[in-house]
């Protein structure tokens, strides 16, 4: 695998590759990788002749300092993982390399997806993840890139994105990846207590049963069983649950019962926030 630290020597290295015409596919990540990634990255490989990873804590998308902080940095064992997979190339900046001396992220217009759920709970989050992701695709180049759907409302604000500012690469979405017990894997699950790390399937446990229950008409009395549910809940503590388009990730209106929708949930499990979502039928 090749590794690169600054963008120039792999802009020029990318540029080669398309001069041979090989199809560049990217998968930008915060590293901490897990098997969701590393599915990620399969997915990838099967569809593009060169897979470039990016492993970046993004400084920009995160409204909370300690969270910040905290977020898990395991670059040997990413280092690893990707050569089990073989990763072709890793791109592995530090922060001045992308943002110099300006921390700061671009605005965006996403025609407001931007405000629903994520974006009511953290503050400028979806600004910085289009400024690094905006910045990741300008380097790489890619023909796809491909994110995971645990982070849907990040995946429908990237296609957004490219849609709006024209960009050059395809956005996959792909499955969610659990843990034998349901939960969504995710690099912050690390950071769990045993005790909250036990307690975290219920997340999962639950949607499911909104997948069962849900009908199209009684999303109210849904919403208010899983708010009830967590109320009684001594470990995990519910942020929001929402039922929303899934295009415009609206919350559900009863006139539209012909729409795609699905549930989305953001959790408290101590101080790690976990998110996950479910399509519903
Ligand atoms: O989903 C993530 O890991 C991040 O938000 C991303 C897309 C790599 C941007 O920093």
């Amino acid at each position: 695998m090749k590794v690169f630290k600054e963008k120039k020597p792999l802009k020029v290295y990318i540029s080669k590759l398309k001069a041979q015409n090989y199809t560049v596919g990217f998968v930008p990540t915060m590293g901490a990788l897990h098997q969701g990634h590393l599915s990620l990255i399969k997915k990838a490989q099967k569809k593009n002749d060169v897979v470039v990873v990016s492993i970046f804590v993004n400084p920009t998308q995160f409204d909370n300092k300690e969270d910040l902080l905290k977020y898990p940095k395991t670059i040997e064992n990413d280092t690893k993982l990707l050569n089990t997979v073989s990763c072709d190339v890793l791109f592995y900046p530090s922060v001045n390399e992308i943002y110099a001396e300006k921390i700061v992220s671009e605005k965006f217009d996403f025609d407001g997806l931007e405000n629903q759920m994520e974006g009511k709970f953290r503050d400028g989050h979806f600004n910085g993840v289009g400024t690094i992701v905006k910045t990741l695709f300008e380097i790489v180049e890619p023909d796809k890139a491909y994110f995971g759907q645990k982070d849907f409302q990040q995946l429908q604000i990237i296609k957004k994105m490219v849609k709006k500012h024209a960009m050059n690469v395809k956005v996959k979405g792909c499955p969610i990846f659990r843990e034998k017990d349901g939960l969504a894997m995710s690099s912050r699950n690390t950071r769990l207590s045993k005790d909250h790390r036990n307690a975290a399937p219920f997340i999962y446990k639950t949607l499911q049963k909104v997948r069962k229950n849900f009908n199209g008409e009684n999303s109210e009395d849904i919403i208010a069983w899983v708010e009830n549910e967590f109320k009684k809940h001594p470990l995990l503590k519910l942020e929001y649950f929402n039922i929303a388009n899934e295009k415009s990730l609206k919350t559900i209106n009863h006139n539209e019962s012909n729409k795609k929708y699905r549930a989305f949930i953001a959790v408290f499990a101590g101080e790690i926030r976990l998110i996950d979502n479910i399509k519903l039928k």
